[in-house]
């Protein structure tokens, strides 16, 4: 157990699996209370008791379920300090195969779902500093690689998460103008070993690879808790001078020359 979140109270969206589980075990580890959200209800509820926190139904695309549930965090917990906006989906399709329904379901639930998240946790989040000191609160956005990178079977999902990445900028300016102590940063993490992933390369199911605990080989993949450790840090006050920044979390493959 340490205290760099200590007192503090924090949501992640898509909690109960993957990255946002991680986020949730790191962030409780370092003291925060942890609201565990998703719309896998019963597993939010298995990762909560786990790590001794809440759990909340909630799908990121409805905006009548984001109202109930800032309003329970507020009657619960009395504010929010840290928002993971992390659930997410990915289906690889070319523009040719994507037909528009889908191209939406990647906008509703990236887009849509972060864009609801920020304006109903803004009321909770502002001038916490006033209230409970420190740096101020958090938001971090779930951005990926392929909001930087050119990938051509995912053209839906490229333009969601380069879409987060604008939006947390605007976000972080808005903010920052009006005094309200909310920093917004969104992390683009490459290719991590997840349930979706693992669904991706065909080993839904199977046990999840085993990622060396030294350093990584370029063609790596990383472990949920090389993307938690980053959570962790923009949530501190340690990162209260970073704002507005999408930041590859990707093991050299945004440094790379591609050719
Ligand atoms: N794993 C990677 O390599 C990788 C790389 C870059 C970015 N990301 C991003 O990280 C985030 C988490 O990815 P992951 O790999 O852990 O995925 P995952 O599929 O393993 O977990 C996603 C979680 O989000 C939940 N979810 C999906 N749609 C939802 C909705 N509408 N409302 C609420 N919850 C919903 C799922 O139930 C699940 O618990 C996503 O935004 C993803 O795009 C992942």
């Amino acid at each position: 157990m340490g205290d760099r979140v200590a007192g503090k109270v924090a949501l992640v969206t898509g909690g109960a699996m993957g990255l946002g589980k991680a986020d949730c075990e790191a962030l409780a580890r370092e003291g925060a209370t942890v609201i565990v959200t998703d719309r896998e209800v019963e597993l939010a509820h298995k990762v909560a008791d786990e790590i001794g926190g809440d759990a909340m139904a909630l799908d990121v695309t409805d905006e009548v379920q984001w109202a109930e549930v800032m309003r329970a965090v507020a009657e619960r917990h009395g504010g929010l300090d840290i928002l993971v906006n992390n659930a997410g989906n990915v289906i690889f399709e070319s523009i040719e195969e994507c037909s528009l329904d889908h191209f939406r379901l990647h906008l509703d639930i990236h887009v849509v779902g972060t864009f609801l998240g920020c304006k109903y946790a803004v009321p909770l989040m502002k001038n916490r500093h006033e209230k409970i000191g420190g740096g101020g609160s958090s938001i971090i956005n779930m951005a990926s690689t392929a909001a930087l990178l050119g990938y051509g079977n995912i053209p839906a999902y490229a333009a969601s998460k380069a879409a987060i990445a604008g939006m947390t900028r605007s976000l972080a300016m808005d903010f920052q103008d009006k005094g309200y102590g909310i920093r917004v940063n969104a992390l683009a993490p490459g290719g991590i070993e997840t349930p979706m992933v693992m669904g991706i390369s065909g080993r839904a199911g199977t046990a999840p690879m085993d990622i060396p605990a030294g350093p990584l080989a370029a063609d790596a993949l990383g472990h949920p808790q090389d993307v938690a450790g980053c959570v962790l840090f923009l949530a501190s006050d340690d990162a209260r001078f970073l704002n507005g920044l999408t930041i590859p979390v990707d093991n050299g493959l945004y440094a790379r020359p591609h050719h």
